[in-house]
């Protein structure tokens, strides 16, 4: 499938399909399922520079076409991810790029997570998920401020020279400000979209669905607003913009590849279909050759008003 070939920022996939973060763990649970080495590339859950233990449960609900999540970002932090997981993805993984999507509560836990990986054998590049509370700064997400997003972006940028990838929240009134303050200060791709914000309550118990009241809505509840989102971002910065958001099948991710995103990622739907990313990669393929084209990047952003 040369056809698929794609290059985010110096990584090289042989397919512009990866599988979000948290929703592929670090790809042990899903290597009886699937063969790993058929994914562009791999995210890894959000790595911290310590063990964090999440949130108490219940944790996650299913919504009407999607879900929420409040999973509370659950790792065993940065050094297992290098001793153990990235080690492991090497010899399972080994045509697959790893993307390590990087977590923190304060500006030096970022940059420390982001230090360590700094020339580790096996990761290929950081997704900086901004949509962490800043616990110095009163739990106001990082990516929600537009001083603190610089902040983080530049004390990442600072700590490491790998592809540096923040990922945008949703959760804000002008994406298109975010994802500018990010490259200025030194992304040379950006992800988009993380969950929107929402909640959900049992009327029988009368009580939240979720411990921790609120949650991160995905799936394809969220994909016009994802789509939308991608295609004003993809329009204001001259980075490759990585989509996702409510893709299921082949026909969505195309619809972010025509919005202007160099690649897709799979989030919800492996929860469903384990095999989704690389069927979807296929689907890719067959519209190209249906459509007589000759190479992905030919459709990237070609949507028509
Ligand atoms: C259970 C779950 C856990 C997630 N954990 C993370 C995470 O650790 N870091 C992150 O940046 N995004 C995380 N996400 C967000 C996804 O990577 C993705 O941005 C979002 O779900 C939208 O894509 P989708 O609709 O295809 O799932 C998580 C999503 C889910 C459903």
């Amino acid at each position: 499938m040369n056809r698929l070939t794609t290059d985010i920022c110096g990584i090289q996939m042989k397919n512009p399909v990866m599988v979000a973060s948290g929703t592929f763990g670090f790809g042990k649970e899903y290597a009886e399922l699937i063969d790993l080495n058929l994914l562009g590339a791999i995210v890894t859950k959000g790595t911290s520079l310590v063990q964090w233990d999440g949130n108490p449960p219940e944790r996650i609900c299913e919504t009407p076409a999607g879900m929420l999540n409040a999973i509370g970002l659950q790792n065993d932090g940065v050094d297992s991810l290098i001793n153990d997981k990235i080690p492991w993805l090497q010899s399972a993984a080994a045509d697959t790029p790893v993307i390590v999507n990087v977590v923190g509560k304060t500006l030096d836990e970022y940059a420390e997570v982001a230090r360590r990986l700094d020339g580790v054998p096996g990761v290929a590049g950081l997704e900086i998920n901004i949509s962490c509370p800043n616990v110095k700064h009163g739990g106001i997400a990082f990516g929600t401020d537009p001083s603190m997003c610089a902040e983080v972006v530049r004390a990442v940028r600072k700590a490491t020279s790998l592809p540096l990838i923040p990922k945008l929240s949703p959760n804000v009134t002008d994406i298109t400000a975010m994802a500018r303050i990010c490259v200025d200060c030194g992304a040379d791709a950006l992800s988009l979209i993380n969950t929107l914000l929402g909640t959900a309550i049992d009327i029988k118990t009368r009580k939240f669905r979720l411990a921790n009241i609120t949650g991160g809505l995905s799936g394809p509840a969220v994909k016009p607003v994802a789509l939308r989102m991608v295609w004003q971002v993809a329009s204001a910065v001259d980075v490759p913009v990585i989509g996702m958001g409510g893709i299921m099948n082949a026909d969505d991710a195309l619809e972010f590849l025509l919005a202007g995103a160099s690649a897709v990622q799979v989030g919800t739907a492996n929860f469903v279909n384990p095999q989704s990313a690389i069927e979807i990669a296929q689907g890719i393929d067959d519209y190209l050759v249906t459509c007589g084209v000759e190479h992905v990047d030919e459709i990237i952003g070609t949507v028509q008003s």
